[in-house]
């Protein structure tokens, strides 16, 4: 079985897709954390982040690793020193930047290959999983919720200004536009009202009524 949770930026896509994994007792997949790592190898490289041929050779010659752990992803390095990339491709420089990247159609061919190289079950999550890159799944799900809801949720766990936040979320929106639509056949919720348990129901629910 395959579940595809896709949404908005910090919709609590990545909270949600574990919680429902751990209920399934399954794993999960966080694309973003693929395009986040390739922004983030590229940023340090120093490379034009819009530069996709010099982009895929960084990529093979730095494999990456993801490490779909139930309880929240890791990404690493596998060349000698195994770093892990996961804090440092979560900053606000990395934020600026991924959409760039995420737009290039080598990158997102890249990603989908590291993806589809992994044996169902799972859930996935991100922006396409049921649209473009799982689109048999077996049930889907689009998770949205306002801008200010997403700032203040982020806010608690970066630390950050809720006006700015709010202003970078937006912006993210617009860019993420293209590559973020919900499948026709995807269940869409507003999590904007419900807690993180909240939607880890209406997710499993779901899960029974979209596989029945
Ligand atoms: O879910 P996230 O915020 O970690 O994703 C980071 C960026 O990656 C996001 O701005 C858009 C891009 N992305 C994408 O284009 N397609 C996906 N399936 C997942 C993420």
């Amino acid at each position: 079985m395959i579940v595809t949770i896709d949404g908005v930026a910090a919709s609590g896509k990545s909270s949600v897709a574990s919680g429902v994994a751990q209920a399934l007792g399954i794993p999960y997949l966080s694309s973003g954390l693929l395009y986040r790592a390739a922004t983030l190898l590229a940023l340090e490289a120093e490379l034009d982040v819009n530069d996709a041929p010099a982009l895929l050779r960084l990529l093979a010659e730095r494999p990456l690793r993801l490490l779909p752990l139930p309880e929240g992803n890791r990404i690493y390095l596998t060349d000698t020193d195994e770093r892990d990339l996961t804090a440092d491709a979560h900053t606000s420089a990395v934020d600026a930047q991924v959409s760039a990247v995420a737009r290039l159609p080598e990158v997102r061919g890249w990603v989908n290959a590291q993806l589809r190289a992994v044996p169902a079950p799972f859930v996935a999550e991100g922006r396409d999983m049921g649209t473009a890159v799982f689109p048999g799944a077996q049930a889907k799900f689009f998770l949205t919720a306002s801008p200010r809801i997403r700032a203040q949720r982020r806010r608690l766990e970066r630390g950050e200004d809720v006006a700015a936040v709010e202003a970078a979320l937006s912006a993210r929106d617009e860019q993420d536009r293209r590559q973020s639509r919900p499948a026709p056949d995807a269940q869409v919720i507003d999590t904007g009202t419900l807690d993180l348990q909240g939607v880890i129901q209406t997710v499993l629910a779901g899960i029974e009524q979209q596989s029945a």
